[in-house]
């Protein structure tokens, strides 16, 4: 590499030796023969050490010094002073001003060429470790985006996986409105069909009308509960930004009425105990979370036999937080699986499909979403007279999310 060093000195006879020693090492040479010029020429190339004069008219070293410490362009060109004696003040001022080294007049040409080479190598080293830096800060940023990106997937991931099952539950959810439509219908053509209504007077008719009022004010109601199940489901899929007011009760509500069938297909009781706590946050996200934990549950109850299957739910405020806790009645995590069983991918579900996200994505939810703490174990406790076993999950967040 070809260094460019800038020589700043008023006298003639100082620049021409220092620059007779230098040349000869094959350094790039610019001069000025004042601290205005100088300033110009550290400014105008790209210069990478600077020796410098501390007596000259009008600008002295230490003036032109401090003016290159404030430029931009030139605050990081290492400053090598040139001082004539070398007196304790001048150095001391000299390094005050931002020098990092100083060489005393006359020339020594060996001190000269080693604290030339020295800082020389110093300052190419400091570039280059900047260099790194920088391009190290980069790619960490890049990978963390990158990592952003794969668990907006995986999220999305997660999400689809449960499709299938919300689904069924949708379907099953429509059963029974639809069935009371048709039954409905049903019923006024029937009437119709058998003449059942007097059309022929002003009464009869008044009767009839009032009872089709009825039936059409009912079928409207069945089918207001279809479309307030659409709503439901969509808002489970669609990705939440901005955040709501809602009530942890209503989150534990809509979570099991997306599993209603589901939690009844596999006989098992929800047993709830509910003070609700209104919350600021992503409700239909944390709606996800809990449902995770629900399912979790029931695949435990549903792989055991001759249990008694409950779910208990219960949520409360405790200080600033609001508590939404989950037991089952399934026996328990296994020893070996607890400290493994938030981890993306894990699953003992090899057979039944599990993904492994489920969890994994519930504390993504709460601890980097909602800035809350999930937490697991297993728990032995009484209900009803009977001893029972089970997992127990504690999501714990935040009532007001600081963002
Ligand atoms: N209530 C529970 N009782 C016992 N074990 C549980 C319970 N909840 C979770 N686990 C264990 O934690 C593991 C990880 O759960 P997670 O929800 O992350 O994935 P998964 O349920 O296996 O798969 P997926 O959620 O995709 O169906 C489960 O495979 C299971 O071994
Ligand atoms: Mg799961």
């Amino acid at each position: 590499m070809n260094f460019k060093i800038l020589l700043i000195d008023d006298n003639a006879k100082n620049l021409q030796v220092a620059m007779g020693i230098l040349s000869k090492e094959g350094y790039n040479l610019v001069y000025a023969q004042d601290g205005e010029k100088g300033l110009e020429l550290a400014k105008s190339g790209d210069i990478d050490l600077i020796l410098l004069d501390i007596i000259m008219p009008k600008l002295d070293g230490y003036e032109v010094c401090k003016k290159l410490k404030l430029h931009e362009t030139t605050k990081e060109i290492p400053v090598i002073f040139l001082t004539v004696k070398d007196e304790e003040q001048d150095i001391i001022t000299g390094f005050e001003e931002g020098g990092i080294d100083y060489v005393t007049k006359p020339f020594y040409t060996e001190v000269l060429l080693k604290r030339v080479k020295t800082h020389l190598n110093l300052s190419k080293t400091t570039k280059e470790l900047q260099h790194l830096n920088e391009n190290l800060e980069q790619q960490v940023q890049q990978q963390v985006q990158s990592l952003r990106l794969k668990d907006q997937v995986l999220f999305q991931q997660a999400k689809m996986a449960s499709m299938g099952e919300m689904i069924a539950n949708i379907a099953h959810q429509w059963r029974q409105p639809l069935g009371a439509i048709s039954a409905t219908t049903l019923g006024l053509k029937t009437k119709f069909a058998l003449d059942k209504f007097e059309l022929d007077n002003e009464q009869g008719i008044k009767k009839c009308k009032k009872q089709v009022d009825e039936k059409l004010d009912d079928i409207e109601n069945y089918v207001n509960i279809l479309s307030n199940t659409i709503s439901d489901f969509r808002n489970f899929f669609k990705p939440q930004k901005d955040l709501n007011v809602f009530e942890s009760a209503s989150v534990i509500e809509s979570s099991l009425k997306l599993l209603s069938y589901t939690l009844q297909n596999g006989d098992i009781t929800i047993v709830k105990d509910i003070n609700s706590v209104k919350i600021t946050g992503f409700e239909s996200e944390l709606s996800q979370a809990v449902i995770n934990i629900l399912n979790n549950a029931k695949d435990a109850l549903n792989e055991q036999e001759d249990l008694k299957k409950f779910i208990f739910i219960s949520t409360k405020r405790i200080e600033n937080e609001a508590h939404i806790i989950i037991k089952d009645s399934a026996g328990g995590i296994k020893s070996e699986n607890k400290k493994d069983i938030f981890k993306p991918y894990f699953t003992t579900k090899i057979e039944n499909d599990g993904t492994g996200i489920g969890l994994w994505m519930s504390r993504e939810i709460v601890e980097n979403h909602m800035g809350g703490k999930i937490e697991a174990k297993n728990v032995t406790y009484t209900y009803e007279n009977e001893e029972l076993k089970g997992a127990e999950f504690t999501i714990k967040i935040p009532i007001s999310i600081k963002k």
